[in-house]
């Protein structure tokens, strides 16, 4: 059988390569720099199963930049394009998801749609009444994956939720089930916007948890009190347990920050105060953590990396960012290190790849810590108990 997958990122790469295990798999991109690396069986992400399967598995695997090539008798396309958050609409943008159905309409109108890119509780329904499809050729499936750990989480998947009815939908859960190294794994079957609000409801309560510890961090660490204490206290309650509850400069990445706005949009005028209140608490970490470096009136302040953990391969969204456009506003020199940058500025910044250079600063900003920081470890500005996520 062929699938196509729309879209090599974080996502589709993640997904091309699981299938490929037993079916055919043609990947499509727009960027034609990545459609040949691929080619040449060489990850541009770095996740230490994709390129384990690029470079030595068995896969019926290959990249295009034609979507006619990708699509034409695929059984199934994959969207895995991007749906980033629009501050001027107050929404995601979905213009690529809605490009690629138009697409595969014009191209394979016999294949089966499965959307994996995010998108507002909603909208695969109004996908299938704005393209005329018939019902049982559009499938929500959401993702779960982390980045880093892309193809180690559909390997080993949290659970499997298939959005839709038909065989189609009833297929291609079977198809996640059997790449699944868990075959036990849990598979839930919902309509198309169960399956949209499972996701965004999932995002957010992940948003709201660091949200929350980063919330109890700020009130010890002002009174004075042992965080780790509280912390540890706090989750020995089975209910809440010992786990993603780390302190951090706050949430951010791809996917939090954007998913967690989109879907305080959607509540629109059904009555809440939590999900507005997560979005808003972010910032005012951020703000918190710009004021407690400020109180202690730093010459330089040095950035011990814009990503919000050891292993990323990027700094989208992170809250690293947040705060230092914070202290930049307040007129403090930063000096930011981060191998993952080879220009000497970042939006204005200077950047350098010394690291005693970063160590001489008065104060480094981390927000995880990292054992090449432990020489001036009296230096260093974190708010992280645990070295984990
Ligand atoms: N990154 C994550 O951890 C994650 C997890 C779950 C869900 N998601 C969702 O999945 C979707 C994709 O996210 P991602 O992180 O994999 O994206 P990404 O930013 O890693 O990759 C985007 C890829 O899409 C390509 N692209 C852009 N426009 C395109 C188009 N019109 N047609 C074909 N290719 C196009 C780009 O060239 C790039 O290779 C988003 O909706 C995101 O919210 C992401």
């Amino acid at each position: 059988m062929k699938i196509a997958v729309a879209a090599l990122g974080y996502v589709g790469l993640s997904l091309s390569t699981l299938l490929a295990q037993r079916d055919e798999v043609v990947g499509y991109d727009i960027d034609p720099g990545r459609v040949a690396q691929l080619n040449q069986r060489t990850s541009p992400l770095s996740d230490p199963q994709i390129i384990d399967f690029l470079a030595h598995r068995d896969l019926d695997l290959r990249f295009t930049t034609d979507p006619a090539d990708a699509y034409a008798e695929a059984e199934f396309v994959i969207v895995a394009t991007p749906t980033d958050y629009d501050a001027d609409t107050n929404g995601f943008n979905t213009e690529t998801v809605r490009g690629v159905i138009a697409d595969v309409v014009r191209i394979n109108p016999a294949a089966t749609i499965v959307i994996k890119s995010t998108v507002p509780v909603g909208f695969s329904d109004q996908m299938v009444q704005e393209f005329g499809l018939s019902s049982d050729r559009l499938v929500f499936s959401p993702e779960f994956l982390r980045e880093g750990k892309a193809l180690y989480d559909n390997l080993q998947p949290s659970r499997i939720i298939i959005g839709g009815e038909g065989p189609g939908a009833r297929a291609f859960g079977e198809l996640l089930r059997q790449a699944s190294l868990d075959r036990d794994v849990a598979v839930l079957h919902t309509t198309r916007t169960e399956a949209e609000a499972i996701k965004l409801f999932s995002n957010t309560y992940l948003a709201m948890r660091v949200a929350y510890f980063n919330e109890l961090d700020t009130f010890a660490s002002t009174h004075g009190l042992d965080v780790r204490a509280v912390v540890d206290g706090v989750g020995l309650d089975p209910r809440i347990g010992s786990h993603y509850n780390n302190p951090s400069f706050g949430y951010g990445g791809y996917c939090l920050p954007k998913d967690s706005k989109q879907l305080l949009a959607s509540y629109a005028d059904i009555p809440q105060h939590l999900v507005r209140a997560t979005v808003e608490s972010n910032a005012t970490r951020m703000d918190f953590i710009a004021a407690e470096v400020i109180a202690r009136a730093p010459r330089r302040v040095g950035i011990h990396r814009l990503v919000m953990k050891a292993g990323s391969d990027n700094y989208r969204e992170s809250s690293v960012l947040g705060v230092i456009d914070r202290l930049r506003r307040h007129g403090i020199e930063l000096l930011i290190h981060e191998p993952l940058l080879e220009q000497d500025h970042f939006d204005q910044i200077p950047v350098t790849s010394n690291l005693d250079e970063l160590l001489a600063c008065d104060l480094i900003l981390a927000n995880r810590v990292d054992p090449a920081l432990e020489p001036v470890a009296e230096k260093v500005y974190t708010r992280d108990l645990f070295g984990t996520v």
